[in-house]
């Protein structure tokens, strides 16, 4: 097997006899193989103890979102506080717009890929219309350049550079789904805080992929999905980051019983009483079941780290790209390579264009995308 010929693995996570190879965990990550144990407890629990799971286990139901987040807070970055566990992708990136997408105006636009994923797009546009602007004039795009399919770090900070007083939010992806391309967080996110703009990332193809400091960077607001590089399952729960600098100011919310203290959350009087930071953004209870699996997942990670992650991912991606050079010697480059040859960009993905092959994850027409999976738990 490809990754046991490689490493050293533990083999208790993977099923040694399984011939196979899979370069979809952009999409949906394999199944952890605790998941299954770890569900089947949740569903006892339900079984036998009724309203009694709120509280009871390792996973309470009425905390078990909390359970986990400063394990996921350790894959982004993030200090105690400014992660939270909570809804859909798309969904929080809405609450996130919500609190940072105040346009003016004078500052109304939101700067984003050109390419950025339909479902961001959607957000972006509906938000605007939310507050009376119109996407053809709010929404400006950064565009690679003619013949290059990557954008440059260069024309991204230009671009800032020349719209940023009228920008109020820089949203990327921090991997771009569609390329591959990893952009440079900490250099965007400052070029946009010194026009003023909050900056904002969509992390579904970063988070559990590549090395994040989010705190570090001062990455204003962030939200990603767990069910691709974190292997949740399909349509598991996602995360928002909220940099503490934001914790105590009063951006905006959409609010809910579930941002409301504990303490004081059951007296039912309608006196909002929030808890600071990213659970401030928690709305409603968080789904028990969901997190059974999410919690399987994070144990593999917590064996490991993102530093340990990489070091593997760069020798499978590289040994993929090998493969993949012998067998079609003519092959055009991989996509990606005019921005990321420093292999401390590389996330653990290939996508090239214009060939034909039938068993990968084929996106478009002419493009395909090589993913390699780099969490052993097949
Ligand atoms: C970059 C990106 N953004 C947003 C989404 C939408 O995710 P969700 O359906 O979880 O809201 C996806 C889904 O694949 C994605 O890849």
């Amino acid at each position: 097997m490809f990754i046991i010929c490689l490493f050293t693995v533990d083999l208790n996570l993977v099923n040694p006899e399984q011939e196979c190879v899979y370069f979809c965990g952009n999409s949906l990550g394999l199944c952890p193989k605790k998941a299954h144990d770890y569900v089947n407890v949740e569903m006892d629990k339900w079984a036998k103890q009724g309203v009694q799971g709120h509280t009871k286990g390792d996973l309470p139901w009425a905390f078990c979102d909390e359970k986990l987040d400063s394990d996921m807070a350790k894959l982004v970055g993030g200090q105690p506080g400014e992660v939270a566990i909570m809804n859909g992708l798309t969904v929080n990136l809405h609450l996130l717009l919500i609190s940072f997408y105040r346009p003016t105006p004078t500052r109304h636009k939101i700067l984003c890929e050109s390419k950025a994923f339909p479902s961001d797009y959607y957000a972006f546009a509906s938000q605007m219309r939310l507050h009376g602007y119109d996407p053809e004039s709010s929404m400006i795009f950064v565009e690679p350049r003619k013949g290059e399919y990557t954008l440059r770090t260069e024309d991204i900070l230009d671009k800032i550079e020349a719209e940023g007083e009228s920008i109020a939010v820089v949203c990327f992806s921090g991997v771009q789904y569609y390329t591959g391309q990893f952009f440079d967080i900490p250099t965007i996110t400052k070029a946009g805080h010194e026009k003023g703009c909050y900056v904002g990332w969509d992390l579904a193809h970063a988070a559990g992929n590549v090395e994040l400091h989010l705190h570090d960077w001062e990455v204003d607001f962030a939200c990603w999905c767990s069910y691709k590089y974190m292997n949740s399952s399909a349509g598991g729960l996602a995360s928002i980051f909220i940099h503490e600098k934001h914790k105590n100011t009063d951006l905006p919310k959409l609010e809910g019983w579930w941002g409301h203290k504990y303490s004081t959350r059951f007296q039912m009087n309608n006196e909002h009483d929030p808890i600071p930071g990213a659970y401030h953004y928690r709305i409603s209870n968080t789904p028990g079941l969901l997190c059974a699996p999410l919690k399987a997942s994070l144990e593999i990670f917590n064996k490991t780290s993102m530093p340990e992650i990489k070091a593997k991912s760069k020798l499978l991606t590289a040994y993929l790209e090998m493969r993949i050079k012998n067998k079609y010697p003519r092959i055009p480059n991989h996509i990606a390579d005019g921005t990321s040859t420093d292999w401390k960009h590389v996330p653990c993905r290939y996508s090239y264009k214009q060939i034909h092959l039938c068993f990968i994850n084929q996106t478009e027409e002419d493009q395909l995308s090589f993913f390699n999976q780099h969490h052993p738990c097949v």
